[in-house]
């Protein structure tokens, strides 16, 4: 009778652990998001941008199928990364010798794409894409030529402004100063 019923202990583990396997198994798949920056990223002509997106929860990404795609330009193929390599047969001319994926961040679970030489042409919406996770994200990217003022520099600038506005009465003296000084050794 005590063998018996070690047996169906036994089976009830194993069943209990195919259950929860399975279970598993479902949440894991489908179950991982990537997140994106979220306000755009900002750049100049002629700088490096980089497109960072990290999956959640974190999963190793060494051995899965990555796509930096352009959402606005028919999802076509800014960078691509198969069997651990990447992959410069899909992708867009105007890419090509440009891109940069950091293949020590993928053990991390996040895809960080350089570009370099940046070209306005360089400006829109990048996805970025785990197929097998069913997982995607995208971002907006921005490029400015060297005269470009942004909102955000702009608000930047105003912010400053507003700093030093306690400085205002200081300047306002050492003006009635210097004006005095200069009235004062013109009567000598
Ligand atoms: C990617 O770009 C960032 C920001 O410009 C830079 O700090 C980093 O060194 C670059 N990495 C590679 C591998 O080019
Ligand atoms: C930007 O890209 C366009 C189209 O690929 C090209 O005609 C132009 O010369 C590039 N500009 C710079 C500054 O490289
Ligand atoms: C991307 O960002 C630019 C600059 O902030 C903005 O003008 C544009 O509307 C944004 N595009 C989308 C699709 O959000």
């Amino acid at each position: 009778l005590q063998h018996n019923f070690n047996n169906c202990q036994q089976i009830c583990c194993l069943f209990l652990e195919l259950t929860v396997s399975v279970v598993c198994f479902f949440l894991s798949t489908g179950n991982h998001h990537v997140s994106c920056p979220t306000p755009p990223i900002e750049a100049e002509e002629g700088d490096v941008a980089e497109l960072q997106c990290r999956l959640d929860p974190s999963v190793d990404l060494r051995k899965e199928t990555l796509d930096f795609t352009r959402a606005d330009i028919n999802k076509e193929v800014v960078h691509a990364y198969r069997h651990e390599k990447d992959q410069t047969d899909p992708q867009m001319d105007q890419y090509r010798d440009r891109t940069t994926l950091i293949h020590e961040d993928l053990i991390r679970g996040i895809i960080s794409l350089n570009i370099s030489s940046l070209n306005l042409t360089d400006s829109g919406l990048y996805t970025c894409y785990v197929p097998d996770l069913e997982a995607s994200c995208t971002m907006n990217v921005t490029v400015g030529d060297l005269f470009f003022i942004s909102p955000q520099h702009f608000l930047i600038f105003i912010q400053e402004l507003r700093r030093i506005r306690g400085l205002v009465p200081l300047l306002v003296l050492v003006f009635f100063s210097l004006l005095l000084s200069s009235l004062f050794s013109e009567s000598w």
